[in-house]
Order: C-alpha cells, then sequence, then structure tokens
C-alpha cells in the first residue's frame, strides 16, 4: 500500500501539526515548502516530536522544475496543499502576489501532479468562501462569495478544482473548508507563529496575556450575536489535523473516484470573541485587558459550520473543547515566548 504523501506548506502551523498526525497513523511524509511564513525550526520540531527526521524540500509550488524533481525521486498517494499566502489585509494590497501564490501556484501543483498521475488531493479552503452567510450553520451547498482577493483565491481554486473533476473523472479532490483554527500541540513544541502583530484573535489574546501586547481591541461589540461580538466557530488545530487523516482514509477506502468534494472542518458550535477571552482568562489565570474598538472592515457577525458531513463521509468529529484550545495555546505561547526564534531543549 502506498502511504507517502507530498505535503505542501508544511512548515506552516496547520502544516506542522497534520505532519505529526500522519506520522501517528503511519504515512511517510515529504515537506515541501519555500518558507516564506514560516521557519525550519518548525520542521525540526515536527522532527523531533516524531523521532526521526522528515524529508523536507525548500522550494515554491510555482517552480515545476523542482516539483518534477520531487515527484521523479517519490511515488506519491497524494498531496496535502496546505501551501499559500494568508492574510486578508496584504491580500487587499498585495493581490497579484496572493493569485501568483495560490492560484498560479496550485494550477503548477496539479498540472505536475497530472504529468506524474497522481490524482489524490486534499486542499486547504477555508469558511471565507461563503463571504456573509444566510443561514447558520453554514452546510457545504451554502452560496459562495468573497469580498477580498484572499477568498477570492481560495474561491477560484475551488472553482478550477470543480472543472477539473468534470473534465476527468479519474481526480480525488477534497477541499476542506476550515473553520477558525486556533490551538498549539498539547507538548507546547508546535504552534502559530505570527510574524509581527497578529491580525488573529487567539494569537493576540496570548501575546497580551504574555505581555508582548499591552491591550486587546474587540472589533465590534454591536452585532446581533448573544453578546454583541464576533461569533466564530474555533476549531483546535490538532483536531483538524486528524481531519486530514480521516480524510486520506477515506480516499482509501473509495472504489470509484469522488470527483471535487467540499468539506467543512469546525466543530458545529459559535462561540463569541468575550466568551473566548473570559475562558482563556479561567483556563491560563492571566489577565487580558480589553477595549471595545470600532467593527473591523470586511468582518461578519457570526460564521459557524455544520460539521455533519464530515461526521458522515470521514467519521471525524472535532473532540477538543475551548478550554483546551486556550489551555494549549498558552503553553505553546510560554514556552515560546519569541515563537520559533526560542530556543529549544527539544532535539531529536
Ligand atoms: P501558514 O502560513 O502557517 O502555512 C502556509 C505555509 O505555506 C507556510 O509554511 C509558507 O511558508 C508556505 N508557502 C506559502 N507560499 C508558498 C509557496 N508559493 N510555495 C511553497 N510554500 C509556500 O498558514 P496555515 O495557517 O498553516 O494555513 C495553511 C493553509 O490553510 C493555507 O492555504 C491557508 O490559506 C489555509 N487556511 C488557514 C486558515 C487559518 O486561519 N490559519 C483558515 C482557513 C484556511
Ligand atoms: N477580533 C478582535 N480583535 C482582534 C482580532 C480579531 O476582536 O484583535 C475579532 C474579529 O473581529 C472577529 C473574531 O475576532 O470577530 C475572529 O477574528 P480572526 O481574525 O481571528 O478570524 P476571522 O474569522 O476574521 O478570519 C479567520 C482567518 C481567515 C479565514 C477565516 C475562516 O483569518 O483567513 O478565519 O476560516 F478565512
Amino acid at each position: 500500500m502506498n502511504n507517502k504523501i507530498l505535503v505542501t506548506g508544511g512548515a506552516g502551523y496547520i502544516g506542522s501539526h497534520t505532519c505529526v498526525a500522519l506520522h501517528q497513523a503511519g504515512y511517510d511524509i515529504v515537506v515541501y515548502d519555500n518558507l516564506s511564513n514560516s521557519s525550519y525550526e518548525a520542521v525540526n520540531r515536527v522532527s523531533a516530536l516524531i523521532g526521526q527526521p522528515i524529508e523536507f524540500i525548500e522550494g515554491d509550488i510555482r517552480n515545476a522544475g523542482l516539483l518534477r524533481e520531487v515527484f521523479d525521486k517519490h511515488r506519491f498517494f497524494g498531496v496535502i496543499h496546505f501551501a499559500g499566502l494568508k492574510a486578508v489585509g496584504e491580500s487587499v494590497a498585495r493581490p497579484l502576489i496572493y493569485y501568483d501564490n495560490n492560484v498560479s501556484g496550485t494550477i503548477n501543483l496539479l498540472n505536475v501532479m497530472e504529468e506524474y498521475s497522481v490524482s489524490n488531493l486534499i486542499f486547504s479552503s477555508s469558511a471565507t468562501v461563503y463571504g456573509d452567510p444566510e443561514t447558520l450553520p453554514i452546510n457545504e451547498t451554502s452560496p459562495r462569495s468573497c469580498t477580498n482577493p484572499y477568498g477570492q483565491s481560495k474561491l477560484t481554486v475551488e472553482h478550477i478544482l470543480g472543472d477539473l473533476a468534470v473534465s476527468n473523472d479519474k481526480w480525488n479532490l477534497i477541499t476542506l473548508r476550515y473553520f477558525n483554527p486556533v490551538g498549539a500541540h498539547p507538548s507546547g513544541q508546535i504552534g502559530e507563529d505570527p510574524n509581527d502583530i497578529p491580525n488573529n484573535l487567539m494569537p493576540y489574546i496570548s501575546q497580551v496575556a504574555a505581555g508582548k501586547l499591552t491591550k486587546l481591541s474587540i472589533f465590534g461589540n454591536d452585532y446581533s450575536t448573544v453578546d454583541g461580538t464576533g461569533v466564530r466557530d474555533f476549531i483546535h488545530v490538532t483536531d483538524l489535523a486528524q481531519g486530514h487523516v480521516a480524510a486520506l482514509s477515506y480516499l482509501k477506502k473509495q472504489s470509484s473516484p469522488v470527483g471535487f468534494l467540499p468539506v467543512n472542518l469546525g466543530t458545529g458550535k459559535g462561540t463569541s470573541v468575550l466568551e473566548l477571552v473570559s475562558a482563556f482568562i479561567e483556563t491560563t489565570k492571566q489577565s487580558i485587558p480589553y477595549k471595545f474598538a470600532a467593527r473591523r472592515e470586511g468582518d461578519i457577525a457570526s460564521c459557524y459550520a455544520s460539521a455533519d458531513k464530515a461526521k458522515k463521509l470521514f467519521g471525524w468529529k472535532a473532540k477538543l473543547s475551548i478550554t483546551d484550545m486556550c489551555q494549549d495555546t498558552w503553553r505553546w505561547q510560554s514556552m515560546n515566548p519569541n515563537g520559533y526564534k526560542s530556543i529549544s531543549e527539544y532535539k531529536i
């Protein structure tokens, strides 16, 4: 049985956690990442966690020549494709870079996969493709629309995958739409390591708790939600990682191709910004000074998944609680005050 998986973007936040889960599930992994938003230290830490070095290639998904070398060397069962840029604000300022990395990069990867007859892909999509949802919870048939280049790049790739599946029924193109990934590996060895000041809520909270930032601004307290603050479906990154393993197991069991298959990965439960802040304070006993600020442009009031399809098809369900998410985020933050620039005692 071929258990070899190419993990593009495997040095990143979700990719590194997924590498650990894949190894534990018996897969051989090859990581391909240009380290544009990650550090080689993450790869070292994953190697230490799994107790053996993982094969790493520093490369760009837009480099077809290098991808061919990798496909010449390895016979892959499939590709888990995390590589891409993900900052919404930056995508508005630099749209071409986003379309080039996320759309052209994916087309390039698909071309090489086709050349080498590798037809199994798991693609990192996002709940952002649902825009401002008309109904909640959001299921996979909900209408899709996007308002920023990052979201548009994900939606465009989804359309490309859909067209590819129609063009030839050999393809298995599972598109996982992640809700809001947070948390870190329970060892405290790998986690989210944002450059500069974090845009996302959980890393911002943890840096306030650590005293690196003085105060959290809560963007909007006048939404029509439980307490006026935004509601999101926060999912522990290790649950998300297991979702990829479950998707692969599902693929391995199929006797005929699945085509383009979108599946939400969320918990199905909405938590407000204030509820998350309170849970973090309660769990970690740290103080989080905050103030209410204006709504952030482009934000929506509420977003949470129907997680039924993942349960039905993959037998997967998120298990970890908001308390686990806060605890593991704080462990990672405390053990690595400067992210991967912190010195780790941890060695293979
Ligand atoms: P991340 O930035 O930590 O990881 C992405 C990795 O891809 C990084 O290691 C980066 O160096 C690499 N990369 C970027 N462009 C590349 C290129 N052209 N060639 C090779 N490598 C490249 O981000 P993440 O949070 O782990 O997200 C992984 C995927 O999931 C991304 O596609 C992202 O858009 C998607 N996603 C993330 C979230 C989230 O909130 N974290 C939510 C929904 C979807
Ligand atoms: N928020 C604050 N203060 C902050 C940061 C965030 O109040 O300093 C609020 C936001 O206004 C929002 C909630 O916290 O109500 C969540 O915000 P995040 O930035 O953490 O996450 P988003 O839901 O805006 O977006 C994230 C990713 C997107 C992805 C989306 C769905 O950044 O790329 O989840 O997966 F598309």
